[in-house]
């Protein structure tokens, strides 16, 4: 982690006019302020302009159907939350720079979790601290007070307020339905005199008719469990930790009920992200499987399991008041040891498509995992690039052409045998390429290969990822989503994913061949697609 300065000063609850980039009418009205703004913050920090040659969301590394901001720096989702009708998406955001920095939160609404519309920024940084993650929660029974008049309640945002000497927990209400933020008078709602302390997770449990809080103590390698009923007055329920990998710190905790696959019961999860110390080096999300009884979380067992086997997915947060109840988490797809420099611009961030939780008993292996399937992009398919079964032979490469189109994603179920293998690679018309590919040898892997790229080098930006997946009768199944400089590799149904950003420094990628080594490979059922720009 960081700690910056606070180097300009904007009056909270007011809309920021800082945010140069909302794509609704706000953005003409506003926009030559902003500009000016921007210009005057200019002569302090880094100035950002769009890419020369390049329309916004239109530029070399820039994904045409994941979320990213127009310009500037994201990292964590935050205040994931749907209410009347809509998704918000809320995000850890600098609107002056290319790295972290006076720390806000920008904001984004979508009514399917697919297209996305840029908001002006809805909680900007304070003169007293930066507005660190947290998340929000509908009140709709208004036992928080803030919404009197208001049939239905309103949107409350639970955050940590980073101060040099402290952080605290704060909160905030919306009296219009999310997009600005009034300051509650009483904060801080928690303080322990801790410079750590931070990234309050709030849910609605209605078993105790009451709201709880998953907060870390990021060094102390824990997250206690806090309870209010009306998120102004918090009481310490319990301690979980330390537990799992610890490396440096603890962060983003995120407790939740999954259902069980074919099994009609729910189980409880909770998520730690690890910063820095991943075994995959830098940032990643861990995750316990227990029982949560509205006082503490006990786990099933003793085991820490990872969420990805990359090294792109990070401050994982699940979206509260969803409809059916179900768990859809967005993850930030970076990582701390690198974020600040990747090659991206006029903005650096990107989230993973939506993913919906459940959990799995798998077969080959003992106890349950979380499996992680991507919402369904089927309204943004254009164009079919295969539909069928077929035989891959070594020697006789399948070579699919994405017809120009560098965002695409593919699902087939592969069967190899014993000692064979495919690499499928994605490449550009310079042979810049990363491969996903599998290995029947070695008891079944599966692996991810960033490395023959040339647009970003760094000590941590590794190349190879691997976990090891086998199936009885040698099928592997695969759903791959590409998007211009990020992927996402769901295997099995999304048992075990990997997600990882790639830079192809001489073009995105706009084609892929099927290699088959030592055997032939059946590949079943692939269905191939480009997909639609959400952006433009
Ligand atoms: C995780 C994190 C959080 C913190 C936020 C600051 O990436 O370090 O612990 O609240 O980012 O931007």
């Amino acid at each position: 982690m960081y700690v910056t300065r606070i180097r300009h000063r904007v009056t909270f609850g007011c809309r920021s006019l800082l945010e140069p980039h909302s794509n609704t009418s706000m953005k003409t009205k506003y926009l030559p302020l902003a500009s000016a703004l921007l210009l005057a913050a200019s002569a302090v920090t880094q100035s950002v302009t769009a890419q020369p040659g390049f329309p916004l969301y239109n530029e070399p590394y820039r994904p045409q159907y994941h979320f990213s901001p127009a310009m500037h720096f994201m990292n964590d989702p935050n205040g994931l939350v749907f209410f009347k009708g809509l998704y918000h998406l809320y995000y850890q955001y600098n609107p002056l720079e290319l790295v972290a920095g006076h720390q806000s939160w920008g904001h984004a609404t979508s009514p399917d979790l697919i297209h996305w519309t840029n908001l002006p920024i809805a909680i900007p940084e304070m003169p007293t601290g930066q507005i660190f993650t947290g998340s929000a929660v509908v009140d709709s029974n208004n036992t928080s007070g803030f919404f009197g008049h208001v049939p239905g309640g309103g949107l409350v945002a639970i955050y940590t307020l980073n101060q040099p000497a402290k952080e605290v927990q704060n909160v905030a209400y919306s009296l219009d339905d999310g997009t600005s933020y009034i300051e509650y008078k009483g904060n801080p709602v928690l303080d322990l005199q801790n410079p750590n302390f931070r990234d309050p997770k709030v849910f609605w449990y209605a078993p105790g008719n009451r709201w709880i809080m998953a907060v870390a103590l990021p060094r102390d390698h824990q997250v206690l469990f806090y309870g209010s009923t009306d998120l102004k007055n918090w009481s310490f329920l319990s301690a979980f930790g330390p537990a799992g990998y610890e490396g440096f710190q603890y962060e983003c905790p995120n407790l939740f009920q999954v259902p069980v696959q074919g099994s009609g019961e729910t189980k409880w999860v909770l998520v730690v992200a690890i910063n820095p110390g991943a075994p995959q080096g830098g940032s990643m999300n861990e995750y316990f499987i227990g029982n949560f009884d509205g006082t503490a979380f006990t786990p099933d067992d003793g085991v820490a399991r990872l969420m990805d086997f990359g090294k792109d997915f990070y401050a994982v947060q699940t979206y509260n008041n969803v409809p059916n109840g179900a768990a859809i988490a967005v993850g930030w797809m970076s990582n701390w040891q690198y974020t600040q420099l990747v090659p991206t611009f006029p903005w650096r961030g990107v989230f993973t498509v939506p993913r919906v939780l459940s959990l799995r008993q798998n077969p080959t292996q003992t106890g349950a995992f979380l499996v992680q399937t991507p919402i369904s992009l089927a309204s943004l398919r254009d164009k079919t690039l295969f539909n069928g079964s077929t035989m891959v032979n070594p020697g006789t490469p399948l070579t699919i052409s994405s017809q120009g189109n560098s965002s695409f994603e593919f699902r087939t179920t592969l069967v190899g045998g014993d000692a064979g293998r495919l690499d499928i690679n994605i490449l550009n018309a310079a042979g810049e390429e990363v491969t996903v590919g599998v290995d029947w040898d070695n008891n079944g892997q599966v692996y991810v290969q960033r490395g023959n790229t040339t647009g970003f080098s760094n000590r941590y930006f590794t190349n190879d990822f691997s976990t090891q997946e086998s199936n009885l009768d040698n099928s592997i199944e695969l759903h791959v989503l590409v998007d211009r400089s990020v992927l996402e590799v769901f295997v099995d149904d999304g048992i075990q994913v990997c997600t990882t950003s790639f830079f192809m420094a001489k073009g995105p990628p706009t084609e892929m061949q099927w290699q088959a080594t030592n055997s032939p490979v059946l590949v079943q059922s692939l269905e191939a697609y480009t997909l639609k720009s959400i952006w433009r």
